[in-house]
């Protein structure tokens, strides 16, 4: 039997970061140009149950009964098995791979499970709808980041422009106009959870402060919807800058991030964040397309480690 292949794209959040996890809406796109590879195989000569799980970009090559119980991979086989009403596994083996950088805020941890679910569920004989694959990846995104928004398995499961908002019905967006990001990656790693619990202290150490920020980037995000809706990328670049300005109000950008974002708009484009976690990680740029490779060009010249050119075509 030849191997079953399913795969999941990475992701941007477009605005509204941090402020998510405050049940503030944000916006998030998938990224189609990195993605997470799961194949699975029949292993006839097995015995039933035994389960194999290669990942060569990690040097992993294990079994799923050698796997604590929380790790994301077993937490899907988990979940999977629970959907589709099955006790026992065939003889099979998993290997997952993956061009999405990792730690970086693009969505890897949830784009494997995604993938992984969507492989095992298909080769099981039932093929898990988009909602279901999105609720397993929500439920190992607990290990990667403690108390996650969601945003990350919705855009991700879906693959499509989202505007996202904690325990509301998801909005697909549907964009007048495609447009063009440039991302690109400060170099320095950005553990989620440990920035989205660096907040959670500011904040509730100094409300006053920091609550008038979350609110105000709920007031982009919705302003960023309206402008998408409309195609006035202008509009959505100055949005992008001004969440920007906030996420550093509270405290999650980084010099790194700053100075890419001043070089991307010195290059010429219109507007410029971090996006993700922060404190490392990402940061994107909204350029014109004949603009994208003049602004990749500058923020490699400035010190980015590698930049992804998307197009989120109209929908
Ligand atoms: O996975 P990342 O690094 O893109 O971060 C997710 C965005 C946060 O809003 C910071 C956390 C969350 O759970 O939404």
């Amino acid at each position: 039997m030849p191997a079953l292949y399913a795969y999941a794209p990475g992701k941007v959040i477009l605005t509204g970061e941090h402020a998510v996890v405050y049940d503030q809406p944000a916006i998030a796109a998938p990224v189609n140009e990195v993605r997470a590879r799961a194949a699975i195989e029949a292993n006839p000569d097995a015995e039933t149950g035994k389960v194999r799980i290669i990942a060569p970009d990690i040097s992993l090559d294990t079994s799923l009964g050698d796997m604590p119980a929380d790790h994301p991979i077993a937490t899907v086989f988990r979940e999977v098995k629970q959907e589709l009403g099955i006790d026992a596994l065939p003889a099979l083996t998993l290997t997952v791979s993956s061009t999405i950088p990792i730690a970086a805020g693009l969505g890897s941890g949830a784009a494997i499970s995604v993938a992984v679910s969507r492989a095992l569920s298909a080769f099981l004989g039932t093929p898990l709808s988009d909602e279901s694959v999105s609720r397993i990846a929500f439920e190992t995104d607990h290990y990667y980041h403690g108390t996650p928004s969601g945003i990350d398995n919705t855009v991700i499961s879906y693959a499509r422009l989202v505007f996202f908002t904690r325990g509301k019905p998801i909005e697909m967006l549907t964009n007048a106009q495609p447009f063009t990001l440039v991302i690109a990656d400060s170099g320095e790693k950005s553990l989620t959870g440990k920035v989205v619990h660096g907040l959670r202290t500011r904040v509730e150490i100094d409300p006053q402060r920091y609550r008038p920020v979350l609110e105000k980037i709920g007031t982009i995000s919705q302003a960023a919807r309206d402008a998408i809706l409309e195609g006035d990328m202008i509009r959505l670049g100055i949005l992008l800058s001004d969440n920007h300005f906030q996420l550093q109000q509270l405290g999650v950008s980084s010099t790194n991030l700053d100075q890419l974002v001043r070089i991307a708009h010195e290059a010429g484009a219109l507007g410029a964040k971090l996006s993700g976690a922060g404190s490392g990680g990402n940061m994107i740029a909204l350029v014109k397309s004949t603009d994208a490779h003049q602004v990749a060009s500058a923020l490699l010249s400035a010190g980015a480690v590698n930049t992804i050119v998307t197009t989120v075509p109209r929908s």
